[in-house]
């Protein structure tokens, strides 16, 4: 089985503030630092680390080569990722001593993924993979669609949150990963909670509280509790946990043991400094002993 993710590939400029900056604040940086991320990228990346065979679908610019040749170091297939003529997407991200960020994001190269590079990536994959998408990048809908017809599973981590995105692609999802935010927002926009939404597993998460699964079929709530750990960066810790449930599922586990792995795997995380750079091996995630 293998997973297909079309996803956004960022620089990530990180600097390490004092506090997240404020409006009209100027504020130097500690430190600073540029690496691979975009919550694709980050994905594929844990998703390669998980163990699962993993096809990126995407774009960059010609100032996008160091990115791919780390995803594919990473052990991320890279083949079905374009060359634009537009500047890859890059994010500005502030962290502070508390770990927290904030991101500003030029979405570049990964809004102009060509339909024909979707199909043809697509064409490749058979009925058993996973398809998993976010919103950094165009041509959701195209690859959910194409993605149905083919009988895929189809996951969709629905950041950065937009409600009119979500509600589209509701009918065509099997596997829905919000943050709390994210499902109070959706359940304003539909007034339905994410046990009633017409996906049959939704995943919340909840931060140093864990994560909620809702299995909408069974009807059943499941609580994932966090794991203990001090924070010093949560930038990526979201997209590592996706892409661990993701791999656990690509490699048949219950989606209860994904998530306990997925859960070990984001603990770790948020105590490295960084995103896809970082993101921790399954050998990692096993010997953990926070
Ligand atoms: O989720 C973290 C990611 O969000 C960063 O890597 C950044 O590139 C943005 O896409």
């Amino acid at each position: 089985m293998a997973v297909y993710n079309l996803g956004s590939i960022n620089a990530d400029l990180v600097y390490r503030v004092p506090h997240l900056p404020k409006p009209g604040e100027t504020l130097a940086a500690n430190d600073h630092s540029r690496g691979l991320g975009g919550k694709g990228a980050n994905m594929s990346v844990a998703l390669a680390r998980a163990g699962s065979e993993t096809h990126h679908i995407g774009a960059i610019g010609s100032d996008g080569a160091w990115m791919l040749d780390r995803m594919a170091a990473y052990g991320v297939e890279t083949k079905y990722v374009a060359k634009s003529e537009i500047a890859s997407g890059h994010a500005v991200i502030s962290v502070d001593d508390a770990g927290e960020n904030s991101i500003l994001l030029f979405p570049g190269a990964n809004q102009q993924i060509e339909d024909t590079a979707i199909s043809r990536a697509l064409d490749c994959a058979k009925a058993e993979d996973i398809l998993i998408f976010q919103n950094e990048t165009n041509g959701l809908d195209q690859a959910a669609c194409l993605g149905k017809s083919k009988g895929m599973r189809i996951a969709y981590a629905a950041a950065p949150f937009d409600a009119k995105s979500v509600e589209k692609l509701l009918p065509l999802i099997d596997l829905l990963f919000l943050n709390e935010v994210e499902a109070a927002q959706l359940q304003d926009a539909t007034g339905l909670a994410p046990e009633n939404l017409p996906v049959s597993d939704v995943v919340v998460t909840l931060g140093a509280k864990g994560a909620r699964w809702y299995d909408t079929y069974a009807n059943t709530q499941t609580n994932i509790p966090a794991i203990s750990v001090t924070p010093v960066d949560t930038t990526g810790a979201g997209d590592t946990f996706t892409g661990y449930v993701v791999a656990g599922l690509d490699q048949g586990m219950a989606m209860g043991d994904a998530l306990a792995l997925a859960a070990r795997a984001g603990a770790l995380m948020v105590t490295r400094h960084g995103t896809a750079d970082v993101i921790p091996t399954r050998e990692e995630v096993r010997d953990f002993a926070p």
